[in-house]
């Protein structure tokens, strides 16, 4: 088999064999494939796309590419759940502890922030003495014991993925249907879960810009994990402005401890109690989704769901003094109000715009060996749909530098004002299954 048959084949718009598929993962893995040949036959799929059953292969040979996790030391069913990115997500610090609080078992295995996007290991490394690096037998005893871990990746998983992301990055073919999918589902099977709970966002500040194009994602990877034997449903929620309040590292666990703590927020609230739903019916710890539902509503009420984070932290060395007085938490030295100049309504805010402005104040990285700062952030105090007179406060920039001059221009660039009060933005668009 040649490499440049492939090319040619798909080039030409034309399906390939599973072989064929197979040929290009492996060698392309163990380095036999040349990165300009891998690079001419992603632009060719980039172009010519992949059927579902092209895309499934191409998935089963990345997740082959390395190890898999084998998580059946776990009693119960095994549930995860992933986000295709966003702004101010720190969803998984509510729906997480709000599933296992209902006796579903939580192994969740998370990354680092790069870019706009934060990453929710960094997040909880805002609490003093939280350790993300724990071994096998520590994380699989922690979720038998307290039915939550959230820990650092470990074990080679798809290798194949890493080599491709990296390449699609710099050839312009990240933004490709079936390579996305392939490449987070082929991460999410190696995590060895039983079943998956996606949420795809679109938006300004996602990867997929319209509703068309989300759902064309989450069809596609709805596919692929159940076309591999895992239950998978996808929920398509907003990212045309960040979610909750709270952009950066210490502040989103502040603010995702507070809805813990029963707090009204409502996007975060109501997205987190919608995952979790889902979570909980695909452990077959409720019949239905709305059975589901209204217990974890009634354990976001009770404090059960705060006692399971709050374990959480305990287990994985973290201090829970943080947590029970959040004035603990690491905080900026200065806090500077971004006023508005004009009178009108929030017609729309760039959540990416506002991931970037997050970024220049040190709780991104821009490279991945930089530094997170974990006390700097944004605290937006008005989001789209709220009436504005000049002079209020958009935003509160949180920061070590006196005057954080590139971010304060981030603020302003991504808030657009207008005269008349926009139409409300949805939530949460489908869910498919
Ligand atoms: N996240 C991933 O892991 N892979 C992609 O291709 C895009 C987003």
């Amino acid at each position: 088999m040649r490499m440049v048959d492939i090319i040619q084949k798909k080039r030409n718009g034309n399906e390939l064999t599973d072989e064929e598929i197979r040929f290009f993962i492996k060698g392309y893995t163990e380095e036999s494939i040349p990165d300009y040949q891998a690079s001419a036959l992603l632009m060719s799929i980039y172009f010519k796309g992949m059927t579902p059953q092209e895309t499934a292969t191409l998935t089963k040979a990345m997740v082959e590419s390395g190890e898999t996790i084998d998580l059946s030391a776990i009693d119960g069913v095994k549930v995860d759940k992933h986000s295709t990115g966003g702004v101010g997500d720190k969803v998984t610090f509510i729906v997480a502890p709000l599933v296992a609080s209902v006796d579903v078992p939580v192994a969740k295995m998370s990354g680092r922030g790069l870019g706009h996007t934060g990453g929710t290991l960094d997040k909880l490394e805002s609490i003093r003495g939280f350790n993300i690096a724990i071994s096998k037998e520590e994380f699989v005893a922690n979720v038998n014991n307290h039915k939550l871990s959230v820990a650092g990746q470990t074990g080679n998983l798809a290798p194949a993925d890493k080599k491709l992301y990296a390449l699609r990055d710099v050839t312009a073919t990240v933004d490709s249907i079936p390579l996305i999918a392939g490449s987070i589902m082929s991460k999410k099977l190696a995590s060895g879960a039983d079943g998956i709970v996606l949420d795809v966002k679109t938006g300004t500040g996602a990867f997929m810009k319209t509703l068309k194009e989300a759902e064309a994602l989450a069809k596609e990877m709805v596919s692929i994990g159940q076309n591999l034997g895992r239950n998978t449903v996808a929920v398509i929620s907003d990212m045309n402005q960040p979610l909750g309040f709270e952009v950066g590292n210490a502040n989103e666990v502040k603010e995702a401890v507070e809805v813990l703590q029963g707090k009204e927020v409502n996007d975060l609230r109501k997205l987190s109690l919608e995952l979790g739903a889902h979570m909980a019916v695909f452990a077959n710890v409720f019949a239905t989704y709305d059975e589901a539902y209204a217990a974890l509503e009634k354990n976001l009420e009770n404090g059960k769901a705060f006692t399971a984070f709050r374990n959480m932290v305990e287990a994985q060395g973290g201090d829970v003094g943080m947590i029970d007085d959040l004035t603990k938490l690491p905080k900026a030295s200065h806090h500077i109000e971004v006023k508005a100049h004009q009178d009108g309504y929030v017609a729309a805010i760039d959540a990416e715009t506002i991931g970037v402005a997050a970024m220049h104040l040190g709780a991104g990285r821009a490279t991945k060996e930089d530094k997170i700062d974990h006390s700097v952030g944004l605290s937006l105090k008005k989001k789209v749909g709220d009436a504005v007179r000049a002079g209020e406060p958009l935003v509160v920039i949180h920061s070590n530098d006196e005057d954080p001059e590139v971010s304060i221009n981030k603020v302003y660039e991504a808030y657009e004002i207008s005269d008349e009060k926009p139409d409300t933005l949805e939530l949460i668009y489908k869910v498919i299954d």
